[in-house]
């Protein structure tokens, strides 16, 4: 998600700080990342402060972090973290019980948001044919470039899913039919 992530907000204009591994350093900056902060060495919580908007991809203490570096009337957008209320109504067009469910699970991180004058809003993906032409626009215009980590034929697919699991692809793992 980070590979696509840092390419869509350069190409809406942010600049854009990103956490990576020295694995990934020389890839985010290809990508287009302005500044890098190694997550496995330094604590980007203590580095960075005053951001208008964090992306969070990886949840849990890095989500909780991300509200230190955000300046009030910030936006915390996570897809890793604790869904909400308008992810069930927005997203998911779900049913009112789903709806309260969220509402409850969120009700620690909503409450800190609220407090710190952030808004948070967990995305969940949705099919959307629109979003998905818009997006190979940007393919063809050579403006996104999708990173293959890895291909895996169809009858090795039980291989990718491990190597997804393992959490450090470097880009989409890829099965071929
Ligand atoms: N809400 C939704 O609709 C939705 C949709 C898709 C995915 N997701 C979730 O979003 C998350 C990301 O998905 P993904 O497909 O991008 O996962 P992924 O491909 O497994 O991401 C792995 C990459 O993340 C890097 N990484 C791990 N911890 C990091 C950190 N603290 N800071 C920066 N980079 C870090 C790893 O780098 P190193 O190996 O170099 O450390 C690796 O390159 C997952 O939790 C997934 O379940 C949610």
């Amino acid at each position: 998600m980070g590979t696509l992530a840092i390419q869509l907000a350069k190409h809406f204009g942010a600049e854009v700080t990103t956490t990576a591994s020295a694995r990934g350093d020389t890839l985010v900056r290809r990508l287009g990342a302005d500044h890098v902060i190694d997550y496995t060495r330094e604590d980007f919580a203590g580095a960075l402060h005053d951001f208008d908007a964090v992306l969070d991809l990886v949840g849990g203490a890095t989500l909780e972090e991300s509200f230190r570096i955000l300046r009030p009337g910030g936006r915390l957008v996570s897809i890793a973290g604790v869904p909400e209320p308008l992810t069930a109504t927005k997203d998911l067009d779900a049913p009112a019980w789903v709806t309260a469910a969220f509402w409850v699970m969120s009700l620690g991180i909503r409450r800190r948001a609220r407090k710190a004058k952030i808004s948070y809003r967990y995305l969940f993906m949705r099919p959307s044919g629109d979003g998905l032409r818009f997006l190979a626009s940007l393919v063809d215009a050579g403006k996104l470039q999708p990173v293959v980590d890895s291909s895996y034929p169809f009858d090795r697919i039980a291989e990718a899913f491990a190597a997804l699991e393992q959490g450090h692809a470097k880009g989409k793992i890829v099965v071929t039919f």
